[in-house]
C-alpha cells in the first residue's frame, strides 16, 4: 500500500439522498413487478443493501463474485468469475448492482454471461460511474447515482487493498510522494 490520504468527495448525506432517489425511480419503473437484485461482491454490498431498503416493490437478491483487479489500483483487464449465483434467473426481472463502472470490462462480461440464462429483463445499476476510463464503450448504464472524475475512489463498498469499504461516504485517495 502506498502512502496516501483519503479526502471526502461525496458526503454521507448526499450519497444516502441520491440512493433514495434512484430506489424511488426503480420502484416506479418496475411497479407491479418483483425485482431480482444481483450484487457483485464485495464492493456492491453497502450500496445494494441501502438501495434495497429504500425500494417499495418486492425485492429478492443474490450475489456473485468476479475479479478484474489485482491488489493495486490498476485493472489488468482480465475478468474471471469466482463465485456464481445461488439461483437461476430465467424469467426474472434482473438488475445487476455494481459499486463502480470503470473500464466497463466487468459489466460487459457479466451482462453477456447473464443474458445466456434468459432473464425476463436485465438492467445495470451502479453507485458510481467513471466514464472517462471506459474501454468497453457500448455499455448501457440504466441507473447511475453519481459520475466521478478519473481518480481512485473508496468508501461505501469501494476499497483500496480491501480497506475503506466501511466508510459511509465516498472519498478520493490522494497518493503522497516521499
Ligand atoms: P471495470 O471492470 O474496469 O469497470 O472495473 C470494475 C471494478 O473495478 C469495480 O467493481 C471495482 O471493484 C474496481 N474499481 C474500479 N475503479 C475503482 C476505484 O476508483 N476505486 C476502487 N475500486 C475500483
Ligand atoms: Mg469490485
Amino acid at each position: 500500500m502506498r502512502k496516501h490520504k483519503v479526502r471526502m468527495l461525496i458526503s454521507e448525506a448526499a450519497v444516502d439522498a441520491r440512493i433514495r432517489e434512484v430506489a424511488a425511480e426503480i420502484s416506479h419503473d418496475y411497479a407491479g413487478k418483483k425485482v431480482h437484485l444481483i450484487g457483485i461482491l464485495k464492493g456492491s454490498v453497502p450500496f445494494l443493501t441501502e438501495l434495497a431498503k429504500r425500494m417499495t416493490i418486492p425485492v429478492t437478491m443474490d450475489f456473485m463474485s468476479c475479479s478484474s483487479y489485482g491488489s493495486g489500483t490498476v485493472s489488468h483487464g482480465v475478468v474471471r468469475l469466482t463465485k456464481d449465483l445461488d439461483e437461476p434467473i430465467e424469467g426474472r426481472e434482473v438488475i445487476v448492482v455494481e459499486d463502480i463502472i470503470d473500464s466497463g470490462r466487468t459489466l460487459s462480461y457479466l451482462k453477456t454471461m447473464l443474458e445466456t440464462r434468459h432473464p425476463a429483463s436485465l438492467r445495470l445499476c451502479t453507485l458510481l460511474d467513471k466514464p472517462a476510463c471506459r474501454v468497453v464503450k457500448d455499455i448501457q448504464v440504466d441507473y447511475s447515482c453519481f459520475i466521478v472524475p478519473d481518480a481512485f475512489v473508496v468508501g461505501y463498498g469501494l476499497d483500496y487493498d480491501q480497506q475503506y469499504r466501511n466508510l459511509p461516504y465516498i472519498g478520493v485517495v490522494d497518493f503522497i510522494k516521499d
